[in-house]
């Protein structure tokens, strides 16, 4: 007779078990089994867990789809020196974070079949977190020529983005619209019009007293507009990265209340500063798009809260001090992101702006849907991609702890209220808090 080999089984237990999708928030426990969830609920293991399974004591502490962060700069290939899989995936385990997306803009591109694989074979050797890549829309995200997207879909790519350069071409953008749509893809965009956006900070008076050049809040809600009119002619399904004004959460807005396709992302430093942080050339606050005004912020915050605004995303932009200790207008743009996405995340429910189900659904099931991944949910079946975190515990953000090879965030210093204990991946344990 052949023996089965005996599953991998795992029992969480006395958990807050926190599911967005479904809106289960109830005492419970959890069984994986071979890196899938098997069961759920608050009945499960009432009576004790039965002897040969592994037993994890969450001691009451939430139990959530791991984090799904659809915006992250791996660095790799090409800028390792900043973030590479292996850190990027150490990072976003630290992080609770267990399915993140990698932009395209590496160098080379990622924009052939041979990119889309690199990335995949690179993540299978790290056996770290999930890994998805999007592919540029066009090659060499130079805004002219189209990749090949039906083809990057079959072998992975989860959607298409020019990555931190918007698709300028009206004529460009229409195309990869309608050829995305045949394959049923995404086209994400960069919100900027290009021939406004060459200053380095938010424009305005700050700007003017700080004797830096501007970008106009308008240079973003013109090209979202423009997109808006071609998603309207072509049907094609699109998606806005990193809204950080009150107008582009105003358009959208009503674009979706006309049933357009439309979707959209912040990140938690459009959500928590506004441009005064620049303060004195702090690079560290220095991003693309820049920090707005307060009330940009607040009505970026509003849009979040009604639903306008689909997901938080980290943004994670890892920049060593090469690239930031230099005068505030050539300093690059960018914020290490992974490691305090849930902290600041959960700053918004602890100053009860939107409840934790909601939330969390912003940085699990919505992108998670948005971009089709099988993620973001604590259902059976599912992967066992899980998140064991403190939701009350205090703490400070310590760049010095991060494990991503970058450090630069403006955010050093802040209490927070909200640890992660454990990362779960496939059922493995990818991280576990000292
Ligand atoms: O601040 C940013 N930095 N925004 C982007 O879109 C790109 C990113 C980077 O690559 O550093």
């Amino acid at each position: 007779m052949t023996r089965l080999p005996a599953k991998h089984r795992t029992a969480y237990i006395n958990a807050r078990l926190l599911d967005p999708a479904s809106g289960l928030d109830a005492p419970g426990a959890l069984l994986a089994e071979d890196g899938r969830i098997s069961d759920l609920g608050p009945q499960l293991f009432a009576d004790g867990v039965p002897e040969g399974i592994q037993t994890v004591d969450c001691a009451g502490a939430c139990l959530a789809p791991g984090l799904v962060d659809m915006r992250v700069h791996i660095r790799e290939p090409g800028e390792e020196q900043k973030e590479t899989m292996g850190s990027a995936g150490r990072a976003a385990a630290a992080g609770g974070v267990t399915s993140v997306v990698a932009l395209p803009n590496t160098d080379p591109v990622i924009d052939d079949v041979a990119g889309v694989e690199y990335i995949a074979r690179r993540a299978r050797e790290e056996k770290r977190v999930k890994v998805y890549t999007y592919a540029a829309v066009t090659k060499g995200t130079e805004g002219r020529e189209l990749t090949e997207l039906g083809m990057l879909g079959e072998y992975g790519a989860v959607a298409f983005t020019d990555g931190t350069k918007a698709v300028a071409s009206a004529q460009v953008m229409r195309r990869a619209l309608s050829y995305a749509k045949t394959f049923g893809h995404l086209i994400v965009q960069h919100p900027e019009e290009p021939s406004l956006a060459g200053g380095a900070m938010n424009g305005g008076e700050m700007a003017t007293r700080l004797g830096l050049p501007g970008i106009p809040s308008v240079a973003e809600v013109m090209m979202v507009e423009r997109d808006l009119r071609l998603v309207e002619l072509t049907g094609g399904r699109y998606h806005v990265a990193h809204v950080s004004t009150a107008a582009t959460v105003d358009v959208i807005r009503r674009a979706k209340a006309h049933g357009l396709n439309v979707t959209c992302d912040t990140a938690p430093h459009y959500l928590t500063l506004n441009e005064i942080a620049v303060g004195d050339y702090r690079t560290f606050a220095k991003v693309s798009p820049p920090l707005r005004g307060e009330d940009d912020r607040r009505a970026v915050m509003e849009g979040l809260i009604d639903g306008t605004i689909d997901a938080i995303a980290s943004d994670h932009a890892p920049h060593d001090q090469e690239s930031k200790r230099l005068p505030f207008a050539i300093a690059e743009p960018g914020i290490v992101g992974l490691e305090t996405l849930l902290p600041l995340s959960l700053q918004l429910f602890h100053s009860e702006k939107i409840g934790l189900l909601d939330l969390l659904g912003r940085i699990t099931a919505k992108p998670a849907d948005i971009l089709g991944l099988k993620a973001g949910h604590l259902t059976k079946g599912s992967p066992a991609d899980l998140l064991i975190f403190d939701l009350n515990k205090a703490g400070k953000i310590d760049p010095d702890l991060f494990e991503s090879k970058s450090k630069n965030t403006p955010f050093e210093g802040l209490p927070v209220q909200g640890r992660v204990r454990r990362t779960v991946v496939d059922g493995r344990s990818l991280f576990e808090a000292a």
